[in-house]
């Protein structure tokens, strides 16, 4: 029998998740398929528990869900930590996980770059934010967070403190931040279409040793990822931390690893 997957957020019409899972599911053979479906907030109990009665293989969330799914299902605990769940899994009773900052993790792990004791500037303080912090100081890094309002830096970094190194800041020392940073990860909505001439720096605040990676991915190099380039440091587009969220998600489901390059090449056919 067919098992079912799916994505449940409200707007939902653009999601690229369906399309990089069936990818996946096509090219292992699997008899799976995978659906976007839209769910308000004040439906998402009704249609996890639906879900799992009908014997869905598991789902994604995204906006406006993350959060809610907390009071619904049993987060693990950096779920729980980050405040948001992206994936849930039904094999024993209705687990959340997030992984969205494994999927920041692994972009960076493929290119080389070391997470464990180097010094992350991480700019902004939303959800993305928040899921990247987490899991880069359990994973052993330094962590700072500048966003524009410095209270919710300070607020993310004293959660994050529970797990790791962290402190937060408002923006007015950015050049001196990245020049102390082995990584800068932008956060923030700078730079996303329409306006796509946004930076959060440019390459005269960056250094060759840096590298930069932003999760904006519409368009998929960025403003300051052409300015990181120029100051000669490592530009890792943000597509990947997309792809990467959905494999490891497809891991906890299936217990199987999805084949990257057709879940990235899936993704890349929506640009
Ligand atoms: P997400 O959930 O995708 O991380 P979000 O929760 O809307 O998105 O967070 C957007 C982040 O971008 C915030 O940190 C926001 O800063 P504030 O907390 O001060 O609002 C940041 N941001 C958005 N526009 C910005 C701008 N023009 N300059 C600097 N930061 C900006």
């Amino acid at each position: 029998m067919n098992t079912v997957f799916g994505v449940f957020g409200d707007p939902i019409a653009h999601s690229k998740s369906p399309d990089m899972h069936n990818a996946a599911f096509r090219e292992l053979g699997m008899n799976c398929t995978y659906h976007a479906f839209r769910v308000s907030p004040e439906n998402l109990k009704d249609a996890l528990l639906g879900a799992k009665a009908m014997g869905f293989g598991g789902v994604n969330l995204t906006v406006p869900l993350k959060q809610e799914a907390l009071k619904i299902v049993d987060a693990d605990p950096l779920a729980e930590g980050i405040g948001a769940v992206n994936t849930v899994d039904f094999k024993d009773g209705m687990v959340g996980y997030n992984t969205d900052g494994l999927g920041a993790k692994r972009s960076l792990e493929e290119k080389g770059v070391k997470i464990k004791g180097s010094n992350v500037l991480i700019v902004g303080a939303g959800g993305a934010s928040r899921a990247i912090a987490f899991q880069f100081a359990k994973d052993g890094a330094d962590i700072t967070i500048a966003n524009r309002t410095e209270e919710k830096a300070i607020e993310l970094a004293a959660g994050v403190s529970k797990v790791g190194n962290a402190k937060g800041c408002g923006l007015e020392n950015l050049k001196q931040l990245i020049a102390d940073s082995d990584i800068l990860i932008n956060c923030t909505t700078l730079g996303m279409h329409p306006k796509t001439e946004g930076t959060i720096a440019r390459a005269e605040d960056m250094h060759s040793e840096l590298t930069v990676f932003d999760i904006v991915y519409n368009p998929l190099e960025t403003t300051l990822l052409k300015e990181a380039k120029k100051a000669g440091a490592k530009a890792v587009t943000g597509e990947m931390m997309l792809v990467y969220q959905g494999a490891e998600a497809f891991k906890i489901w299936t217990g199987v690893e999805p084949p990257i390059e057709v879940m990235k090449k899936a993704v890349l056919e929506g640009f």
